[in-house]
């Protein structure tokens, strides 16, 4: 039987976030509007994979996008004005998915492609090389931080790689701004470094990037999909709160974080921070 909201209690708190082990859609339905800085959502894609959930990853292709407008209508309901939300997903849905977005008059802000290696092509078709990673907001955006990578350099002699043209020397020294194509974030593909071998766990470095492009600390991020939790991990380490729910087992997120912040103990009461949002909600404070 399906838990109630008022049933809901987190299943971890952490200093700065909670999770519920419940339907995202139950959760985010009962969180007031406009108190979320940013959203990051990696769903199922609909190919049919095993995530132990007791859902079904197979739907008609007209159920599925019906189930992503339910979340990305919640999610613009709950983003504050200038909030940021970024959707991790096949281009076959993403096109569509952005489309509902634009439609909903939120702004695009960029179609970023996410280098992926190992796939191969179906039928007659070309290779797919990349996913996208949808970043659009709530009307013009209320925080744009510009991300830098390090100027890249030549793995045996140090030197840098490119030679920009002569104009070298009027590069920033913090680094090369980021680009719409991101080739250096492909999955954590073995199991010694996933805290769970059948979910599609993110690296931290693609919620990373999206939580310091679109929030300070002490914001609020949240992730309806919670996977193997990298959204939470990235959040807590970036000192911005954060909200989340994953439907199938959570063990795995609990476990990641006795892992990765050993001298967190877990404390009994939820973040002041969200405090005021989950009160209003019924039942999520608890
Ligand atoms: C692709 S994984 C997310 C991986 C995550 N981004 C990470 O890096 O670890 C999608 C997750 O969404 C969960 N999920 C599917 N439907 C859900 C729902 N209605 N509410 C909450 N979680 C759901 C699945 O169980 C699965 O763990």
């Amino acid at each position: 039987m399906m838990k109630s909201v008022t049933e809901t209690r987190p299943i971890l708190i952490t200093p700065h976030g909670v999770l519920y082990n419940s339907d995202c859609l139950d959760v985010m339905r009962s969180l007031p509007a406009e108190t979320i800085d940013c959203i990051f959502a990696d769903p199922p894609f609909n190919l049919g994979k095993q995530y132990n959930n007791g859902k079904s990853d197979l739907l008609a292709e007209d159920h599925y996008l019906d189930w992503c407008r339910l979340w990305i209508t919640e999610s613009i309901r709950l983003l504050k004005p200038g909030g940021a939300i970024f959707i991790y997903n096949l281009p076959r849905w993403a096109y569509q998915m952005a489309a509902y977005l634009e439609e909903q008059e939120m702004e695009f802000r960029h179609w970023i492609a996410i280098s992926m290696k190992g796939t191969f092509p179906r039928g007659n078709k070309l290779y797919p090389a990349h996913y996208a990673l949808l970043y659009f907001t709530k009307g013009i955006p209320k925080t744009f931080n510009r991300v830098r990578l390090p100027i890249p350099t030549c793995r045996h002699c140090g030197k840098d790689i490119k030679d920009y043209g002569g104009h070298r020397k009027y590069l920033n020294p913090a680094g090369l701004n980021l680009t719409d194509f991101w080739d250096d974030t492909s999955p954590a593909r073995h199991q010694k470094n996933k805290s769970r071998w059948h979910v599609n766990e993110l690296k931290p470095i693609i919620p990373e990037r999206c939580i310091q492009i679109s929030t300070n600390a002490g914001e609020v991020v949240l992730d309806p999909f919670g996977g193997g939790g990298s959204t939470y991990v990235t959040a807590e380490c970036l000192h911005r709160f954060w909200i989340g729910t994953e439907i199938g087992p959570c063990e795995p997120i609990r476990e990641r974080f006795a892992r990765e912040f050993p001298i967190l103990e877990n404390p009994r009461s939820i973040p002041e921070k969200l405090r005021p949002l989950l009160n209003e909600s019924v039942g999520l404070a608890r």
